[in-house]
């Protein structure tokens, strides 16, 4: 029987909800079942992913719900009294590291779209006394944030859920100051993976992750009016044997280890013209 293709705002709301649920559960839950009981992809690790934010300056354990797939706070050459922005910030995790670097002078914005994620990020950031760091909530496809705010984007782990990219990135254009950047974390497809292969490698990597071909990736960044697109960071993440093992004889799986396709992790950084 044909499946019918979700759409966009199906989409969204999958992963509202199953963001939602997250948000109640702690980091070492997720690291174990990913997106909670409820999601039947018992082998998804996002351990496969996980950068170590933890000995970073203004990192906090409670903001850490271990849904990163890099560090691009730590790449985006943040200056005191800049105003940041994170797209999809979760419970927080990329904006108080931040906030380390912009100081009592700056300004730091998380943007979700998950109500429950707002409201455990604002708590996380009342305990901690920072006046300067709030939360908004929002879709990354249509910001409420006016244009040419930012100095500097960051986004951990997101964009990849989010069904319309082009939209994604015209919209962190817009809200980005000329002469400003960003660094993202993204999870993203090199080479040409097997359809039925790529699907279940996409529920290892991530539950709903609607990763794009590298390459489209970053055609869609330059559309939008970028430049200086560079990847600051780029990382396989190791598909089990098991997996590879339902589509592929050994000989195979040799070969694909020994290639460059695969799903990678990259942090990519580009510049508003000023
Ligand atoms: C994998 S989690 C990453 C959270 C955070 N960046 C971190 O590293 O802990 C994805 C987050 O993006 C949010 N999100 C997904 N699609 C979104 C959209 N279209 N607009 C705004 N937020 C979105 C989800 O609600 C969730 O909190």
């Amino acid at each position: 029987m044909k499946t019918r293709t979700k759409t966009s705002d199906e989409l969204k709301q999958t992963v509202k909800e199953k963001y939602a649920e997250i948000s109640e559960q702690s980091r070492d839950k997720n690291a174990t079942s990913c997106c909670g009981s409820s999601c039947g992809c018992d082998t998804v690790d996002y351990s496969v992913f996980a950068d170590d934010y933890s000995k970073m300056e203004g990192y906090n354990a409670d903001a850490d719900l271990g849904l990163g797939c890099g560090l691009p706070t730590e790449y985006a050459h943040i200056s005191e009294g800049d105003t940041v922005v994170d797209l999809g910030s979760g419970a927080g995790n990329d904006c108080f590291v931040a906030r380390q670097e912009t100081g009592e002078s700056g300004r730091v914005i998380g943007l979700d779209m998950t109500e429950k994620m707002i409201a455990k990020a604002q708590k996380n950031a009342a305990k901690i006394g920072f006046e300067n760091v709030e939360f908004v909530l929002g879709d990354i496809e249509d910001m409420p944030l006016e244009d040419d705010l930012a100095d500097v984007v960051v986004s951990n782990c997101v964009l990849n859920l989010v069904p319309d990219k082009d939209l994604a990135f015209a919209e962190t254009h817009r809200i980005i100051k000329p002469g400003g950047h960003f660094s993202i974390s993204d999870v993203v497809i090199r080479g040409e993976l097997p359809s039925a292969l790529k699907e279940d490698a996409e529920m290892y990597a991530g539950c709903v992750s609607g990763a794009i071909d590298i390459d489209t990736y970053l055609d869609i960044i330059a559309e939008a009016g970028f430049i200086n697109i560079k990847i600051q960071k780029s990382k396989p993440i190791q598909l089990p044997d098991e997996i590879l093992a339902s589509y592929m004889d050994e000989k195979e799986i040799e070969s694909f280890r020994n290639s460059e396709t695969g799903i990678y992790s990259i942090t990519v950084y580009a510049e508003k013209p000023a």
